[in-house]
């Protein structure tokens, strides 16, 4: 990453964290799935930011395939790439949660030090790594978008799981069984992980403020 930033100062706003909590009644948080193509985290994403919605949660998807559109269509699948990948979308997210808003990522982000970098980004206490756990057979079993018959086929280059590695989380804030459990009962999950941690009800936030 090369540029001098030697003469840039940042300038700091009087509005404060604590006045966006209480106008949007929320904690901002990262949860950030991680998991094999196929294993579920743009479903269980897209159903967790439904149900939050749907209590009145400020709430936003950060998604690998649609951030592959816009902000990161410039990058490919190698090593390199996929750091700066998640490095970008770390830092999104954390302007996200600076505004207030709870982020759900659903990025592969196959690598335990390219997590541990978004996790220096977006700050430990707000990021709660989820492994969706599922066996590669598994994932390609389901094969919604036919790319594990292309990699095994050779047509996709360092495809994850097949010709790229996937390093599960050795201690992640939360895993799941996504090859036993339903999407809606993976989304009950990370439901009780939120209440129990006092992340999604308004009052804990109140009481905290
Ligand atoms: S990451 O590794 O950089 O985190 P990301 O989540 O953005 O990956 O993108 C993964 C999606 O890109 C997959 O769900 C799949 O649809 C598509 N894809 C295309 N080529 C590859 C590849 N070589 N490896 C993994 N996914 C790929």
């Amino acid at each position: 990453m090369g540029h001098s930033h030697a003469f840039l100062k940042r300038f700091q706003g009087s509005v404060t964290a604590r006045d966006r909590m209480q106008i949007l009644r929320q904690k901002p948080i990262t949860i950030w799935l991680t998991g094999l193509s196929g294993a579920g985290k743009s479903t269980i994403a897209f159903e967790l930011e439904r149900q939050l919605v749907s209590l009145g949660r400020a709430c936003y998807v950060l998604d690998g395939d649609n951030i592959r559109h816009g902000l990161a269509c410039d990058l490919s699948f190698d090593r390199k790439d996929r750091r700066e990948n998640i490095r970008r979308v770390a830092h999104v997210a954390q302007l996200m949660n600076d505004a207030g808003l709870i982020v759900i990522t659903a990025l592969i982000s196959p690598m335990r030090e390219d997590r541990a970098m978004a996790r220096d980004i977006i700050g430990a206490g707000q990021f709660i790594e989820t492994y969706l756990s599922a066996s590669v057979d598994t994932c390609a079993d389901r094969d919604p978008k036919g790319l594990y018959a292309k990699a095994r086929a050779g047509e996709i280059a360092s495809f994850t799981g097949v010709s790229a590695a996937y390093e599960a989380p050795s201690d992640p804030e939360l895993r799941i069984d996504t090859a036993t459990q339903t999407p809606a009962e993976s989304v009950a999950h990370i439901f009780a992980y939120l209440r129990d941690n006092c992340l999604a009800n308004p009052a804990c936030v109140e009481a905290s403020s």
